[in-house]
């Protein structure tokens, strides 16, 4: 260290005001963002312990996985960034790098490819469980519930403990989620499901079973089949968000992966996390045209209304997404491929980010548009009804939960996730028969 340069803390310390109760808190320090108080033993020695509701101050786990630096609008898969793995990766290439920290070689991709592709089918049983959803049930219902059951198929994954295990049941999850996902679309029109394709990419594979028929021949598209890898590796992970920190949540007790992915599927569903890039397509409709613009701002603005401007905002950046960048650009291409010239929901879009950009209340909350401003319209373009939205982003992030479980599982700190809270209901009372109370 140079004379110049300042000494990294080590320490921090926290006092309790009135009493002689201290507790010094190691300073933990990543390979990049801040450093990080670690509190693991400040209740033993100051007897408190800390409130921090939807865990915006706490790092839950320690990671190698993905980093987000909010302020810069920065995202990196294992510290590559996601604009050159869109520009000149695959998805399976990406999926290879999260699980096992590295871009593959030749061999190992080849390796991981037909792994992989030796998964794809369902359990001929597990397609009979379609039988039992309605037609019109949402397709996040359908992959709650059929992701779930997989556990029921595979006994084997409960051992968690034994490494190939794991792998045969991440390797499950990657290969049978577009399999599950596009039969969740073709129930819905009452098409018939199409078996998966291995001589296709992951993404051409699966929209070959989301757009073909048996009576038709299938017609490839490479700029489609592009988009939607990109649109694959963009929502690939995203460090601890609310559904990977389910996942992890639910793994920590020792469940079964299909049960934790179940899980994380469920709470991707809210319009605050995976639903909102149905909701902004709702939004859009909605507001119908430029001339209501004004009107939906100050509703967006009224603290009464409740009303989101959606695609908006992130609880980490602070600046533009960067993968909202990228899904602009990917947005351009769909529609110049498809030869729609003018298309309304991204004039009426692209009008809507301009004023809230200029806009005092976006400018000073520092909300910027998020993933799902743009992916909408791109996933509308390309002939996906709004309900797939989600379940989309569900097949993508598959890859990222897993590896995420993985990892926890993999970690000697990993306990039982279980936060404390701040209790505010009655103090202690006695119990009262019916008869003697007011
Ligand atoms: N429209 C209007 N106001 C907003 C928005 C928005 N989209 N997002 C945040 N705000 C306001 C809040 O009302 C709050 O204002 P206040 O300080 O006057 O009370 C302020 O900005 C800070 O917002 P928080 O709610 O504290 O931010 P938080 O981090 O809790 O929420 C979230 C983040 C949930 C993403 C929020 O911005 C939101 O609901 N956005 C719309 C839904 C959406 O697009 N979700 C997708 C997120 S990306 C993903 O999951 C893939």
């Amino acid at each position: 260290m140079s004379s110049t340069e300042a000494a990294v803390p080590r320490h921090a310390t926290i006092t309790i005001e009135g009493t002689n109760k201290s507790a010094t808190l190691p300073l933990l320090s990543g390979t990049l963002g801040p450093q990080v108080a670690d509190i693991r033993k400040l209740q033993a020695q100051a007897g408190i312990f800390t409130f921090d509701p939807g865990y915006g101050e706490t790092a839950s786990c320690e990671s190698k996985i993905t980093y987000i630096d909010g302020d810069e609008g920065v995202l990196l898969y294992r510290g590559y960034p996601i604009d050159q793995l869109a520009e000149k990766s695959t998805f399976l290439e990406v999926a290879y790098l999260l699980m096992y920290g590295d871009l593959p070689n030749n061999a190992e991709f080849e390796t991981f490819n037909r792994g992989i592709t030796m998964h794809t089918m369902l359990h001929e049983q597990i397609r009979r469980f379609w039988e039992g959803f309605r037609r019109d049930a949402h397709p996040m219902a359908v992959l709650c519930g059929v992701v779930g059951a997989m556990s029921a198929f595979y006994p084997d994954s409960i051992k968690i403990n034994d490494a190939h295990e794991r792998e045969v049941s991440a390797f499950r999850l990657i290969a049978k989620l577009p399999t599950i996902t596009a039969w969740a679309y073709k129930y819905s029109i009452g098409q018939p499901f199409m078996y998966p394709r291995n001589d296709l990419s992951y993404a051409e594979n699966f929209l070959y079973m989301m757009n073909s028929v048996p009576a038709e021949p299938y017609r490839k598209n490479p700029i489609l089949e592009r988009a939607m890898d990109r649109i694959l590796i963009l929502h690939a992970d995203h460090e601890q968000n609310a559904s990977t920190s389910t996942v992890r949540l639910a793994g920590s007790t020792g469940a079964n992966p299909f049960a934790c992915i179940a899980a994380g599927i469920a709470a991707l569903w809210g319009p605050a996390h995976g639903g909102a890039n149905e909701a902004v397509l709702k939004m859009l409709g909605e507001i119908g045209d430029k001339k209501n613009i004004p009107a939906f701002i100050s509703e967006v603005k009224d603290k009464n209304s409740h009303t989101k401007l959606m695609g908006f905002g992130h609880r980490v950046y602070k600046n533009f997404d960067p993968r909202a960048k990228i899904m602009q650009q990917t947005c351009y291409e769909v529609l110049d491929e498809l030869g729609i010239k003018n298309e309304p929901l991204l004039d009426l879009a692209m009008e809507l980010e301009k004023i809230a950009l200029d806009d005092e209340y976006f400018v000073s909350r520092k909300l910027y548009p998020n993933v799902d401003f743009y992916s909408g319209i791109i996933l509308k373009a390309m002939g996906f009804p709004t309900t797939m939205f989600t379940p989309l982003f569900a097949l993508a992030r598959t890859t990222g939960w897993i590896s995420q479980w993985m990892e926890m599982i993999e970690d000697p700190q990993q306990r039982i996730g279980r936060p404390r809270q701040l209790y505010t209901g009655a103090p202690k009372r006695d119990y009262v028969a019916i008869g003697g109370r007011e």
